[in-house]
């Protein structure tokens, strides 16, 4: 598996990044870059900064790192970068062309993660964290600045494909709420659903909300403050907040080792205990013992299960009881038995669970490796090693796919889902097996 891990990241790399997939997203990604450069890390060490610094080539003047930077063109992936109609923000950087919205921040424990590997001890590593701590900073700032606006320590995502949980079923009733009557018809544009199965990807009628809000950050000028005031969807989300809570911890680490001014060191503090904090007061649901987003513009939870929910595990925001909450939920509505594949991205009894629709049901090897690494800290190391075996178990047999069914007696050949050769599966497989160390 290491051979064919590291062979799909050879042939997905191109002069400085790597495309998550050749056939699905050709162009450098923002949360797929992170977990690639850990999975080159091991393997391909030479490559692992290239791919951290080239995607952070496309980050904004305001401090946001774009979910896509085309450094290329491409013309078999749509919405490319004249849709996303950047060129003319102010705040972009020149010579590189980007998407207009950002993705979960991974960089800082990706970061602490590689710092413990051999390259993590050479001198290049030593000079490359200096040079990325200020970005990260910069980064995290953004999203405490402009996507916060109730101060509350709690950032809100823009976009469903801010997300990185791109189709979930918890934004369904945002989406629903968009005014279509300016929305274009964007089916005949797309081109994913031509070259994957259908069935594996989003509808047509959620790409035209997807787009129509595309086009409303467009009419905005990319700025956040007319954005929040303008677009129906504001969504503080599970996942999102906690890759930010984990990633804060990792950044106070990196602040001390770099010998941050104190101001600074202050200020990261205070991120750390004030989302953690916020994860808990707002997020947890005491009744049905599970996380569960929050939408700003409707003022409610989102009580819909999915996967996301057990990621404070991974920000470590966690007591006691709720840990075995937890637990009972992956074990139970999760998994309804020992067979199933853990971890699926929505629960089994979920009236919208699909077990092959792109983040409806289908196990992903990222979440599963962050879900792996929560337990472990939890304390619940049986199933962060039913986690980590269930995940290698699926691409031993599959191969490195995008996504998985995780229903019991689905045969190899229609077990994986979406695109196949997909780089994070390969970077995770890699550090699944290579880095037996918990985060
Ligand atoms: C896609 O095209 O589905 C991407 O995940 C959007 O970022």
């Amino acid at each position: 598996m290491i051979e064919a891990a590291t062979a799909t990241l050879d042939r997905n790399w191109r002069d400085g990044y790597t495309l998550p997939s050749p056939n699905l997203y050709p162009f450098q990604w923002n949360w797929d870059a992170g977990f690639i450069a850990l999975g080159l890390a091991h393997v391909r060490p030479g490559r692992a900064i290239a791919e951290i610094r080239s995607l952070f080539r496309g980050q904004w003047g305001n401090g946001m790192v774009p979910h896509i930077v085309f450094h290329r063109p491409a013309d078999n992936y749509f919405p490319g970068p004249d849709v996303w109609g950047t060129d003319p923000v102010p705040f972009r950087p020149a010579g590189v062309r980007t998407s207009g919205i950002t993705q979960p921040p991974v960089f800082a424990f990706i970061v602490e993660r590689i710092s413990a590997l051999p390259l993590g001890l050479t001198p290049e590593w030593a000079a490359f964290r200096r040079e990325i701590f200020p970005a990260l900073v910069a980064q995290h700032r953004h999203l405490y600045r402009h996507r916060d606006p109730l101060n509350e320590g709690l950032v809100y995502i823009q976009h469903n494909w801010e997300a990185g949980t791109d189709n979930s079923p918890v934004y369904d009733a945002a989406l629903e709420a968009i005014d279509l009557t300016h929305a274009r018809d964007v089916s005949s544009l797309r081109r994913d659903n031509r070259k994957v199965a259908a069935a594996h990807r989003p509808t047509d009628a959620s790409y035209r909300r997807y787009l129509a809000l595309v086009d409303l950050f467009n009419a905005c000028g990319y700025r956040d403050a007319e954005i929040a005031e303008r677009s129906p969807f504001l969504i503080q989300d599970v996942l999102f907040n906690c890759v930010l809570a984990r990633s804060n911890r990792s950044l106070l680490a990196l602040a001390r080792a770099v010998n941050a001014e104190a101001g600074l060191v202050a200020e990261i503090e205070r991120w750390c205990e004030r989302t953690s904090a916020a994860i808990n007061a707002k997020f947890w649901d005491g009744q049905r013992g599970f996380y569960f987003p929050y939408d700003l513009r409707a003022g409610r939870r989102i009580p819909i299960k999915t996967s996301s929910g057990f990621l404070p595990l991974f920000a470590q925001v966690c007591d006691a009881e709720q840990r075995r909450a937890l637990a009972r939920h992956l074990t139970s509505s999760f998994a309804p038995g020992a067979d199933w594949l853990l971890c699926p991205s929505v629960a089994t009894d979920e009236p919208t669970f699909d077990p092959v629709r792109y983040w409806r049901g289908p196990v992903w090897v990222n979440v599963n490796w962050m879900l792996h690494h929560g337990l472990r800290q939890s304390g619940l190391d049986d199933l962060a090693g039913r986690v980590r075996a269930d995940t290698l178990r699926a691409m031993g047999a599959a191969g490195r796919w995008e996504y998985f069914d995780p229903r019991p007696g689905t045969p190899p050949a229609a077990l994986g889902l979406g695109t196949d050769e997909f780089s994070w599966s390969a970077a995770l497989a890699l550090d699944f097996q290579l880095n037996p160390a918990p985060l």
